[in-house]
């Protein structure tokens, strides 16, 4: 048996065991079970002691956690070493935001080197140098992009714009024209800078769009004037170049950065000019402030890694394979789309880096909305369903309104939606209750098994000072390094994302056959479909 296997076994054995899932008597037991499970670092605070994490669970999921290399994973990804080994490829996102060692070194300086033309670039803009083809300073950034490419920049954008900031930020990634229609009356060609954001230039949608605004830009400013209107955030710069953007108008980042970790590359520049060059600057100095406590934190001490573990004792000893994400902070409505991309896209995966099919089950379903919105339509399922779901909690201590009633509200409700999926509502409170308010016995009785609360559902709570652009870096830092960690755990490859391309293949030809009008060989369901929507269409 490898150290591996044994601490796999270990950490069977103690979900197997009785009560393992039980977290009220942990918090019975032992008074100071918060001051014992919560950790700080870069800013943030993470409370895992609502799981069923013990002492002896925390250990034997450590002792997991040094027989499958995190440690040497982590650095082998800091050293800029081929991590992502189905592409041959290293995962050098921290390198985008902080000085590495190794191969990481030359990634800094080249990445410094493009932030460096992003400032030119933003200030120029803001300053008013560079202008759109009839002369008007530029106050709208349109971003163009799809997957990475988009929702890194709008999760930020949500999080941090606010109205007198230097530019509106408006971004496009569905192909369905319905979404160009939706943002179109918000649009002045005049005044519009558009970035298409795309690491490959060849993703379907992205390009579609692109050439659609393209030639709203030229019907609106002129053929000649449209291309002062664009910029490409790219890897791929023979295709931008044959798309008519000139070399000065581009910003590159290399193959290393991948899609879902790219907010901090050249995919940001949305960021830097809707916000200003000094809030883009701060969050990558809170995700570097995450990479240097990720780096060197002892791993009992090091949030991403405890938060990856929590996630593995859940899905791996618990069987728990959903979890929910509730930022109780409007501004971070779509930070779990954003999660959803990292760390589905990261961790569904189904065989080793060996190729093997794995052995062990992998990333979890992540979906999540605003609290307390969520407390108003899938919370019930939380509460009650008989399977527990796990819950991300996002506090944020001080608001940036005065509201301090609203905010009052908001912190309490989350902080009791925790509590509650804790404590529960034993049939002998809820009993009593109903007596006292004199329930007939035989209401009571119908009632107890729908108004008991099972308990014991466990949550992890992040708290942040404020959401600003330092602590909001660390956020984002935490969850992609937690990937990376999970990664090293399951034995997966985070970084690569083969399980999106048969889809893209096969659209190819169905988008043929419906522009010819003509179906050709599928299944039944598929060719009934399509013969379906051509009658349809033809009505
Ligand atoms: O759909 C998969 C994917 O490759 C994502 O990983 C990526 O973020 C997205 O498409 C967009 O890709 P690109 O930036 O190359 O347009």
């Amino acid at each position: 048996m490898t150290a591996a296997e044994r601490a796999w076994a270990e950490l069977a054995a103690l979900a197997a065991a009785p009560g393992a899932s039980a977290i009220r008597p942990l918090f019975a037991a032992d008074p100071a079970r918060f001051a014992r499970f919560h950790r700080e670092g870069a800013g943030l605070l993470l409370d895992f002691s609502k799981t069923s994490i013990s002492e002896a669970v925390l250990a034997a999921l450590l002792a997991l956690a040094r027989a499958t290399g995190v440690e040497a994973a982590r650095d082998a990804m800091a050293r800029g070493e081929p991590v992502n080994v189905t592409e041959r490829r290293a995962a050098l996102h921290m390198a985008l935001r902080g000085p590495l060692p190794g191969a990481g070194a030359a990634a800094h300086a080249e990445a410094m080197e493009v932030l460096a033309r992003m400032r030119a670039f933003t200030e120029a803009v803001h300053r008013g140098d560079i202008r759109g083809a009839t002369n008007q300073r530029f106050d709208t950034v349109l971003n163009i992009g799809i997957g990475g490419s988009d929702l890194g920049p709008v999760m930020v954008c949500r999080a941090l714009w606010r109205a007198g900031d230097p530019m509106r930020p408006i971004h496009l990634a569905n192909v369905d024209g319905h979404g160009w229609e939706a943002v179109l009356p918000q649009l002045d060609a005049r005044r519009t800078l558009v970035l298409v954001a795309s690491k490959t230039f060849t993703t379907q949608e992205t390009m579609a769009n692109a050439h659609l605004v393209r030639r709203w830009m030229e019907a609106s400013v002129g053929k000649n004037g449209a291309s002062a209107h664009f910029a490409a955030l790219s890897t791929n710069l023979a295709a931008t170049t044959a798309f008519g953007i000139g070399e000065d108008r581009v910003f590159p980042f290399r193959d290393w950065v991948g899609g879902r970790f790219s907010l901090w590359s050249a995919i940001g520049l949305s960021l830097a000019l809707s916000l200003g060059w000094d809030r883009f600057a701060a969050l990558l100095e809170g995700a570097r402030a995450m990479d240097a406590h990720f780096l060197a934190a002892p791993l009992a001490d090091n949030l991403p890694v405890l938060l990856a573990l929590t996630e593995c004792w859940h899905v791996n000893g618990l069987g728990l394979h959903r979890r929910a994400v509730l930022p109780y902070d409007e501004r971070l409505r779509r930070l779990p789309a954003h999660l959803q991309q990292l760390e589905m896209e990261s961790l569904g995966k189904g065989v080793t880096l060996a190729g093997a099919p794995v052995s062990h089950a992998t990333g979890p379903v992540v979906f999540g909305e605003p609290g307390t919105n969520a407390q108003h339509s899938f919370m019930q399922l939380v509460h009650q369903g008989p399977r527990p779901v796990p819950v991300d909690f996002i506090l944020v201590a001080r608001p940036d309104h005065g509201h301090a009633e609203n905010h009052r509200i908001l912190l309490a409700n989350g902080l009791a939606q925790a509590e509650a999926l804790l404590m529960g509502r034993e049939a002998a409170a809820v009993e009593a209750e109903m007596r006292a308010a004199g329930l007939p016995e035989a209401e009571i009785a119908r009632l107890l098994p729908h108004r008991v609360f099972p308990g014991d559902r466990p949550s992890v709570t992040i708290l942040l000072p404020r959401l600003d652009a330092h602590h909001l870096g660390a956020l984002i830092a935490l969850y992609e390094h937690k990937v990376a960690v999970l990664g090293a755990l399951w034995g997966i490859n985070p970084f690569d994302q083969w399980g999106v391309e048969l889809g893209k293949v096969m659209a190819a030809p169905i988008l043929r056959e419906l522009e010819a009008g003509h179906v050709g060989a599928h299944d039944s369901s598929t060719a009934g479909l399509m013969q379906a929507l051509l009658r349809l269409q033809a009505e």
